[in-house]
């Protein structure tokens, strides 16, 4: 697949289909993210990917966490606020995505179980688990990220999709439990991964971007 193409054509994948990825497959996707940058070349990344029963195992745990509405405590909070403009976009985010599944703004059953979700990692054979070493700081969060949207591009050019998911560390404790981690590795960020369910309705939605003039300067 082309780079400029894959840049393009990525989106945010919610419905999967049960075919398990093999471990070949997540080796050869992640091998191809290792190429990415960092700090001094500090490479600081640090990945866990779950399947089978251990899958299984956790969503049950991260779902009834959810359902019960169990509080957060996110190793890396969100912001007490978000700039207007920023926060504008993530309501559009939130309407569009809803329409799409033609769930009314009204219908809280509705949008509670498509939140929830989140939490069977939207049927995908696969949770990626993103974590940093709490000693770690910006630079590496910087690098973190660049490998993580390698990861994402990587198994998008070997036909599988990916949802990153902030909603998947909000309970670092439950998933370093049942991975057995240690409380030194922070949670940044889930990702579920899998084969497209291409004909499911969430998948036919895709997000806009404001105009390059929004973000760009050149002198
Ligand atoms: C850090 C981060 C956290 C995210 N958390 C969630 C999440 O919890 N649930 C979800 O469905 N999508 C989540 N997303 C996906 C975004 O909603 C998505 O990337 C954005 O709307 C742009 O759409 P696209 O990826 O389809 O281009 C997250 C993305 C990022 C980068």
């Amino acid at each position: 697949m082309d780079l400029l193409q894959a840049l393009s054509n990525r989106k945010s994948v919610r419905a999967y289909q049960s075919t398990p990825v093999s471990r070949e497959v997540i080796e050869s996707i992640f091998s191809k993210a290792l190429r990415s940058p960092s700090y001094t070349n500090s490479q600081p990344w640090d990945a866990v990917v779950v399947t089978g029963d251990k899958r299984q195992a956790l969503s049950e745990r991260l779902y009834a966490l959810a359902k019960d509405n169990a509080p957060t405590q996110s190793d890396y909070p969100n912001p007490k606020s978000w700039p207007a403009k920023i926060e504008a976009r993530t309501k559009t985010h939130g309407a569009k995505r809803f329409q799409a599944l033609q769930i009314n703004r009204d219908d809280v059953q509705a949008r509670t179980e498509q939140r929830l979700m989140n939490f069977k990692f939207f049927n995908a054979p696969c949770v990626v688990f993103f974590l940093m070493d709490e000693n770690l700081s910006t630079w590496s969060l910087t690098d973190i990220g660049m490998f993580v949207q390698s990861v994402v591009l990587s198994a998008h050019a070997h036909g599988l999709g990916t949802c990153l998911q902030a909603s998947l560390a909000n309970y670092p404790d439950a998933v370093r439990e049942v991975l057995d981690i240690p409380s030194s590795r922070k949670l940044l960020l889930g990702m579920s991964m899998g084969y497209p369910d291409w004909d499911a309705p969430i998948n036919q939605y895709t997000s806009e971007r404001d105009p390059l003039e929004e973000f760009l300067t050149i002198y």
